[in-house]
């Protein structure tokens, strides 16, 4: 089977084409190189022994596109591309809008015009806005409560996929909603190394643990929380991208969607712990306020991927932290 990875060489996107390429799968990857970069191909063969085709092509460039379809034959796309950063959404939501929503839009077109029917979506979280619970289920209601830009065009995204298969009925969607990423490859050859400032928690604890950023700035303890501070469910990039590889092997036709998160959650102050642990070192910390748009507690029900896609995480926050320290590594020894 052949398979394009949209946005293939940034975080996630280049987690799941190790995968995919150890189980045999013909991979491909386009990607504009906006966070990412070009020298992850040649990671993805040190470590696979095989070096994915690459198109550097913008998803919202219509005839770069066209060509790189009537080229590649794909029997399946995997759409990661996408801009991340809930920040700086709030100040451009028109950037985020044109590029994901305006992005996918071309992709499906293109898609439909090269006879290619089935894709699977990097969606998220946070589509669920606040449902009031922690817990959250697939077939709550999505779309109210989203506080910003970014999570919106997650939210428009899947309501296009599902009006897509109304529309065409041989069309396969897979919406996997992911939980909070963390954790790098093994290897240390691979992990989050993105071209913009971050703000998700994991990137900044790296930037502190190497003396880029300060202090990690805790966003409130007076949360209704055991520690105060916020919980959410950290998946390891690892699990989340053998997620990926059993959601194509369960493709149907309709919409399908599914968290991909572990079930549990763990606070702020316990990844900061956890972090210490692995590294040895103290990570510097304030606690400052509450960030707006932050819920005190969410993580997944994993139970619909466990059961329907024969998946569920191995890895663990100690895994994570242990890779992330291996990662950070290897970076200094560049
Ligand atoms: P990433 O930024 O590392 O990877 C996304 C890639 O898409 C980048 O390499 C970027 O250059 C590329 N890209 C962006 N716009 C493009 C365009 N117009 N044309 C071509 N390429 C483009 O991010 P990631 O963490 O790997 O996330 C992958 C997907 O998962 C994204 O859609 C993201 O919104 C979603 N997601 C991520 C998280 C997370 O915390 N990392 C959580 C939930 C959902
Ligand atoms: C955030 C986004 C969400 C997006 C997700 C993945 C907000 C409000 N939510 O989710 O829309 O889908 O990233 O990109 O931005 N924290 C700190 N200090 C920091 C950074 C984070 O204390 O410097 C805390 C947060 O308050 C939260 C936890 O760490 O409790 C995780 O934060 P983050 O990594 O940003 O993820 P989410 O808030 O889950």
């Amino acid at each position: 089977m052949k398979v394009l990875l949209t946005g293939g060489t940034g975080y996630i996107g280049s987690h799941t084409a190790i995968e995919l390429i150890k189980l045999g799968y013909e991979v491909e990857i386009m990607d504009n190189l906006f966070n990412s970069k070009i020298t992850v191909l040649d990671k993805i063969e040190e470590i696979t022994g095989v070096k994915p085709k690459f198109y550097k092509v913008d998803l919202l460039d219509k005839e770069g596109m066209d060509k790189m379809f009537g080229e590649g034959g794909y029997d399946l796309v995997i759409h990661f591309a996408g801009l991340k950063a809930v920040g700086e959404s709030v100040e451009k939501p028109l950037k985020y809008y044109e590029n994901n929503v305006g992005g996918t839009i071309n992709l499906l077109e293109c898609m439909k015009k090269h006879g290619v029917n089935k894709i699977v979506f990097s969606s998220s979280a946070t589509v669920y806005g606040d449902q009031g619970v922690a817990e959250l289920t697939e077939e709550m209601q999505t779309g109210v409560g989203i506080t910003n830009p970014y999570g919106e065009t997650k939210h428009v995204i899947e309501e296009i996929l599902k009006d897509v298969a109304e529309a065409e009925p041989d069309f396969e969607a897979t919406i996997l909603r992911y939980f909070n990423p963390v954790g790098a490859h093994p290897s240390g050859l691979i992990g989050e190394d993105p071209n913009d400032i971050p703000n998700n928690l994991m990137p900044i604890i790296m930037k502190v643990s190497t003396g880029e950023i300060e202090k990690l700035k805790v966003y409130g303890d007076d949360y209704d929380t055991p520690d105060g501070t916020g919980i959410r469910d950290y998946i390891h990039v690892v699990d989340l991208a053998k997620g990926h590889v059993a959601a194509i092997e369960k493709m149907k036709p309709g919409v399908s969607i599914y968290n991909l998160g572990t079930g549990k959650g763990t606070s702020v102050l316990e990844m900061v712990a956890a972090f210490e642990k692995a590294s040895g070192k103290k990570l510097p910390y304030e606690i400052v306020g509450r960030r707006a748009g932050d819920l005190a507690e969410i993580f997944a029900n994993p139970s619909k991927a466990e059961k329907e896609l024969d998946w569920k995480t191995e890895l663990t926050i100690e895994d994570a932290m242990n890779d992330t320290i291996n990662y950070l590594e290897h970076l200094a020894k560049k």
